[in-house]
């Protein structure tokens, strides 16, 4: 992905490891500001997930492994269990971690390190395949309607919703996209909004309430999301707010598709019932920007993901190509 920091252009991953430490973009502070954080110990890998400087399920999967194998080389011991549990509904992170222990487990500090590097490059070239296969669904001036992040900063690189409509726009289609702004901690106006920016995609920001208002004015050609645990049923799991506007593009018969990689699919899981769901702190819900916005007396409940039946899924994008519930059955066979 392309962006720049203090002037200088930088073409790169969301984050990558150098030496001992890992370098990401700092997903807090976007768009306002473009700034580089370094991070070398558990402590810090841990605050980075809770608190999404790095966030989005194959960022976290291949960003947690990055972590592991250098608290390996460090000689930390407590590192995977306190990387396991720094956020529970991305079934990626686990899914990595379990890759990047097996392989320490096996071939010690070096083979964790080097299985780490496998997963972030596997993560940017699975993330644009499904760019290339999901861009046929993006015929020229389609309207897509997106959730949360699901790009670059998601992902590595490319994205998974966003990927096919990168692909179609660089391959001279004019696609538009509107973008679901993302409560409360609005990913898709600070940070879906900026890769379009930085990739000059035509775009509008709209409220989250908005969504079956465009729809049913018939302004939405399409919907296009990303997952953080698909379940063998092809129930899955996102960014709260996905379950509606999945009921409302199936009531209304507007396609719909999920996109995601391997690493999100979670065979052990037979249906949506069995995804654990994050709960974040009420401050996110009852404050914007650090300011009280309800009543004091008001309690708020801040549930971070929702679960979207498979019926209500069109297509599943995947680096195998366009699969319906059927094909994900039989991946588990
Ligand atoms: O809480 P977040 O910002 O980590 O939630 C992210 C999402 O819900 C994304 O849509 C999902 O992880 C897919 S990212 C390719």
């Amino acid at each position: 992905m392309r962006f720049s920091v203090d002037g200088e252009y930088l073409d790169r991953p969301s984050f990558r490891v150098e030496g001992d430490s890992i370098v990401l973009l700092d997903q807090r502070r976007l768009p306002s500001e473009t700034v580089l954080l370094e991070l070398s110990d558990l402590d810090g890998f841990v605050e980075a997930i809770r608190t999404l400087a790095v966030r989005g399920a194959p960022a976290i999967g291949a960003f947690g492994g990055c972590a592991l194998s250098i608290c390996y080389s460090n000689g930390v011991d407590t590192a995977y269990e306190r990387l396991k549990c720094s956020r529970p509904t991305a079934v990626d992170l686990v899914n990595c971690l379990d890759e990047v222990k097996t392989a320490f487990d096996g071939d010690g500090v070096d083979g964790a390190r080097k299985r780490a590097m496998e997963i972030v490059e596997r993560t940017i070239s699975a993330c644009k395949r499904i760019g290339e296969v999901g861009a046929e669904l993006i015929f020229d001036k389609a309207r897509v309607m997106t959730h949360c992040n699901a790009g670059a900063l998601a992902t590595l690189d490319w994205g998974t919703a966003l990927a096919p409509i990168r692909i179609a726009y660089r391959d001279g289609r004019d696609p538009f996209v509107w973008v679901s702004e993302t409560r409360p901690l609005l990913q898709g106006s600070r940070l879906t909004a900026w890769e379009l920016v930085q990739e000059g995609i035509q775009h509008k920001v709209v409220v989250d309430s908005a969504s079956g208002y465009l729809m049913r004015k018939g302004e939405v050609d399409l919907v296009i999301v990303g997952a953080d645990r698909v379940c063998r049923n092809g129930d899955f799991a996102n960014k709260i707010g996905t379950y509606g506007k999945a009921v409302m593009a199936h009531e209304l018969g507007i396609p719909f598709y999920v996109a995601f990689p391997e690493t999100t699919f979670d065979r052990g899981c037979a249906c949506g019932d069995g995804i654990p769901i994050e709960e974040r702190g009420e401050e996110e819900v009852v404050e914007f920007a650090e300011s009280r916005i309800s009543p004091s007396g008001s309690r708020g409940f801040n549930p971070a993901f929702d679960v979207t039946p498979g019926e209500y899924v069109t297509g599943y994008i995947t680096e195998r190509g366009i699969l319906d519930r059927d094909d994900l059955m039989k991946k588990t066979t």
